[in-house]
Formats: structure tokens, sequence, C-alpha cells
């Protein structure tokens, strides 16, 4: 093996050894470079007899070209594995099950109040609508409420420190009963005749406001109206509506019911509504659900219907502690916590 050959294997080794670009740089130096050992020899070629020159400088250039050649094969092995690792890190397993967007559902006292439209409407109840910023007179003096009347404090309201177009005072609604009076009037509006006048049967759910904060109550909350006025609708029918309501809500016959007597100025008599489970968690305890009543005769009054004709009952129920007994919630401030953990059981 002459000089040339055993320089051209020095360089190659050196050229492996060298694991990054800087230091491949470092041996390319050693040999191509100014003072490299190749440059070196090319210096050389000048003291060398003319006779001899051409064939060792043909020598000299062929061992150049081998080095230059392990030099830049060295090179892109190099960028490979540094492109090869790259890769390897920023790599992605497409294999992987993918992320999925959340999955959005009803609220559970939103759930309850379709459920609630869902029943009555099978029993031929309407559903109506209505503001959830009222006047004093449908909020109070239409249920039969006159100003300065004590039964007004039976309810925290909140009162707006202001008037509407027509100077009656603001509030937020405290119930929905107010729903009573602007759908019936409404309804009987429509006909030219009371005798063309169908029954009046709605529920009106809806958002309700009481100065009341605790784990069972809140400041907003819900209610649900309902009424059924007709010439001959009596207790006993909302005996049986409730019945039928509570057993095909909460998917029981194993329910119980119960009619307290209570007071509300709008009804005559009034009655509070508790049911019991015979069976369950909740078994044979008494739960107040509703509030209810003959619709007083002052009200079918302002109703724009005569009392002598029309009569019939009025019910307000709470969607909230609905949704509390049949999910099994405690604490009535999880609904309004928009927390994911108590939320996303009900979708
Ligand atoms: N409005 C009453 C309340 O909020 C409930 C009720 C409605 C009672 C209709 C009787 C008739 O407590």
């Amino acid at each position: 093996m002459n000089d040339l050959d055993q320089l051209v294997q020095a360089a190659q080794a050196d050229f492996l050894q060298a694991g990054a670009p800087a230091d491949l740089e470092n041996a390319k130096a050693r040999y191509l470079g100014k003072a490299g050992r190749v440059t070196e020899l090319l210096k050389a070629l000048g003291a060398l007899p003319p006779e001899e020159k051409k064939a060792r400088g043909a020598e000299i250039n062929a061992a150049k070209q081998h080095v230059e050649a392990a030099l830049n094969a060295r090179r892109q092995a190099l960028a490979d594995a540094e492109l090869a690792s790259q890769l390897k890190a920023e790599s992605l397993d497409v294999t992987l099950p993918g992320r999925k967007r959340g999955e959005g559902g009803l609220h559970p006292v939103s759930r309850t109040m379709e459920r609630i439209e869902a029943i009555f409407g099978s029993m031929g109840f309407d559903v109506a609508d209505g503001p959830e910023i009222e006047t004093d007179w449908y909020s109070f003096t239409a249920l039969n409420n006159p100003e300065n009347h004590p039964a007004r404090s039976m309810q925290d309201t909140f009162y707006v420190d202001m008037k509407d177009a027509e100077g009656r005072w603001l509030n937020l609604r405290p119930h929905t009963s107010p729903m009573q009076v602007r759908h019936a009037r409404a309804h009987a509006a429509k006909y030219a005749s009371q005798a063309d006048m169908p029954e009046i049967r709605v529920i009106a759910p809806g958002r309700t406001y009481r100065v009341d904060s605790d784990a069972t109550h809140s400041p907003m909350f819900h209610q649900c109206e309902g009424l059924w006025i007709g010439e001959n609708v009596s207790f006993k029918d909302l005996k049986a509506v409730f019945n039928d309501f509570f057993r095909n809500f909460f998917e029981t016959d194993d329910l119980q019911l119960r009619f307290r007597p209570s007071f509300f100025p709008f009804t005559e008599p009034s009655a509070e509504v508790d049911i019991a489970f015979s069976s369950g968690p909740l078994k044979g305890r008494w739960l107040e659900v509703a509030g209810s009543g003959q619709v007083h005769p002052n009200v079918v009054r302002n109703f724009g219907l005569d009392p002598e004709r029309y009569i019939g009952f009025a019910f307000g129920m709470g969607p909230d502690r609905l949704t509390m007994l049949r999910y099994g919630v405690n604490d009535l401030r999880l609904y309004f916590e928009c927390d994911l953990r108590f939320l996303s059981q009900f979708k």
C-alpha cells in the first residue's frame, strides 16, 4: 500500500469517526484545508523533476477525489441521521384514538322542563311563555293581592325602581302566576263571545326570582304554572291531573298524593300538594311539590271572565325541586355552578 492509499484510508477512518457535522469539518481541514495533508502533497509537487511531476500529480488528484468522495458520503450520512432522529422525535402516531370534542347535553332542569311540557302536552295543556320583568298589577293586584296587603310579603320580591309606560311599578316576577292572568286574558280576547270560548288549559314554565339563597333556595329559580278553567272544572280534576302527572314524571305507581290546606290570595280553597314514595331512598317522606287551589272569583274576573260561569284550578310547582327528587341531587346550587363533573352526568 503506497502513501496515497494510506492517506485515503486514514481520511475515510477519520471521517467515519466524526459524529457531528462540526467534527467532520475539522477532519476535512486536516486533509483538504490550507495546511491539510493533501494540500501539502500538492504543494510538494513543485519540487519534483518535470518527468515525475505529471504522474505524481495525477495520483495525488485521484487520492484527493477519494478523500472528497468519503467526505461527501459522510456528510450525507450525518444529514440523513439528523433527519431521521428529528422525524422520530416529531413522529405522530396516527393509529392512536383521536381526542373527541366534548359532547354537550341539556341541563338537568331543562330536561325536567321538557318532561313537564311533554306530559302536560299529552293531557291537552298548551304551553305559554311570558315576561320575567313584570308589573305590580300582574304579579300581585290582578291575583287578588291588593296593594299594602300583608300577603304580598309571602314572597321576598325583587322590586325594580322603575315604572312601565302606564305608570305601573316593575318587579322580577316572584312566581309564574302572573301568566294565569296574561294567558287567560289573551285567550278570552280571541273569542267574540264567551259561548264560543274553549276551556283554558295551559302551563307556563319559566324563571322566577326571590331574595332567597341557600342549599335549597336560589335567587333565580324555576316554576311551572298550571291553569285549567272551564264551566265545570273541580278539585277532583286537579287531583286526577296531579296523579297522572307525578306517576308519569317519576315513572312509578308507587306514589301517594296529599293535599294540605293552605293559603294563597289567588285561590280559595288553597292546598299544598305533597307526594310520598312507597319505596326507594325517599320512602315514606312527605315532600312538598306544588301549591294549588281553586281560582278565586276575583281573579277569574281579572281574566275578563264571568266567575258565575267559569271555575277551575291553578297550581304552581317547582321544577328545580322535581329535578332534585328525580335525580337525587341534594344541593340546588350545583345547578348553577357549571361544573362539568356534575352536568356531564345528565348527558
Ligand atoms: N304562586 C304560588 C307560589 O309561588 C304557587 C301557586 C300557584 C299556588 C297557583 C296556587 C295556585 O308559591
